[in-house]
């Protein structure tokens, strides 16, 4: 017995769900999951529509959205700033007006987060973020999701973040607050994560490292990305000095627990952000986490259109 959401409900940061929808979400994909691996139909969102509008590149967030929505019985309609009126500076609220009169569901890639939270506030429709400057959900989503597969309950662990204080990292504070873990951070001077930009309560859930070596001891989990993020692009001569030791490689996996996962969004630098041993190496679960994208959104887009099922 479907119970259909009765307001509308938007995803657009970690916290806009409860640690018990998460709970119902990871189940879900897990299902999901099994009947895409045995060919069996899957086909709750016949006739719905999804608009993914792109204001930065993306390879991961495109394809399992599109792929993602056909498989659930849906259509896709894709969007990007140069090909449509966003770029021509039409008001993002107007926008947001006529495309959820059209379609069902809307995931928007885009910079700042207030002007996903513009469009939101003008849509019919939910809206997912598929990644602002401040936040990623979607694959924090997908990466809780592969950590379970690999390990059971996050709750209770360490998860080491090396690198930028940037929308990732915000996005694991928001989830270790929420889901009961502990985020060590590591970040050069000058990117650390902000408390009030991740939108937490307390500092109880994360420890700030000045040393990476020193953030991965005893983790459960490390975790890295780029140096320099989308929109960002002019710091990358000076990011690439200041984040030098930054570099997850095999003596920083060593101070983690033995049996510990390595994770990175992609799109990845080896040489840079990580060594290749490390992201071509056995602890190292990236293709999952990268294939769970799809397997969690499609949860998140059944979840948001039809609720609990
Ligand atoms: N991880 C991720 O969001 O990848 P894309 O930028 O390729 O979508
Ligand atoms: N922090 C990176 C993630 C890319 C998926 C960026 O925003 O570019």
């Amino acid at each position: 017995m479907s119970q259909a959401p009765k307001t509308l409900r938007h995803y657009l940061q970690f916290t806009d769900f409860s640690a018990e929808e998460y709970g119902y979400l990871f189940e879900r994909a897990a299902l999901i999951k099994r009947k895409f691996k045995a060919y069996e139909k899957h086909h709750p969102l016949v006739d719905r529509t999804l608009a993914m509008i792109f204001e930065k590149a993306s390879t991961r967030t495109r394809v399992s959205f599109e792929a993602g929505m056909y498989q659930l019985g849906g259509s896709v309609v894709h969007l990007t700033t140069g090909d449509s009126q966003l770029g021509r500076a039409e008001p993002i609220e107007d926008s947001a007006k006529v495309i959820s009169r059209m379609v069902d569901l809307v995931m928007i890639r885009t910079y700042e987060q207030t002007k996903i939270e513009r469009f939101a506030t003008h849509s019919r429709v939910p809206v997912i973020n598929g990644l602002t400057n401040e936040f990623h959900p979607c694959q924090i989503l997908a990466d809780i999701f592969t950590y379970i597969e690999h390990r059971g309950d996050i709750r209770g662990k360490t998860v080491a973040w090396v690198g930028d204080g940037n929308n990732m990292a915000n996005t694991w504070l928001q989830a270790a607050e929420l889901l009961g873990f502990t985020v060590h951070v590591s970040a050069p001077r000058g990117y650390e994560v902000d408390q009030d930009v991740a939108g937490i309560r307390s500092s109880e859930s994360y420890k700030i490292f000045s040393n990476p070596h020193e953030a991965c001891a005893g983790a459960d989990l490390v975790t890295t990305d780029v140096w320099t993020s989308m929109g960002f692009e002019a710091e990358n001569e000076a990011r690439k000095k200041v984040f030098a030791d930054w570099c997850v490689d095999a003596p920083m996996m060593a101070m983690a627990k033995p049996d510990a996962l390595f994770m990175h969004c992609l799109p990845a630098h080896r040489g840079e952000e990580v060594e290749a041993e490390v992201i071509d190496g056995p602890q190292s679960v990236v293709w999952d986490e990268a294939e769970n994208r799809m397997h969690v959104q499609k949860a998140l887009m059944e979840y948001l259109l039809l609720g609990k099922l």
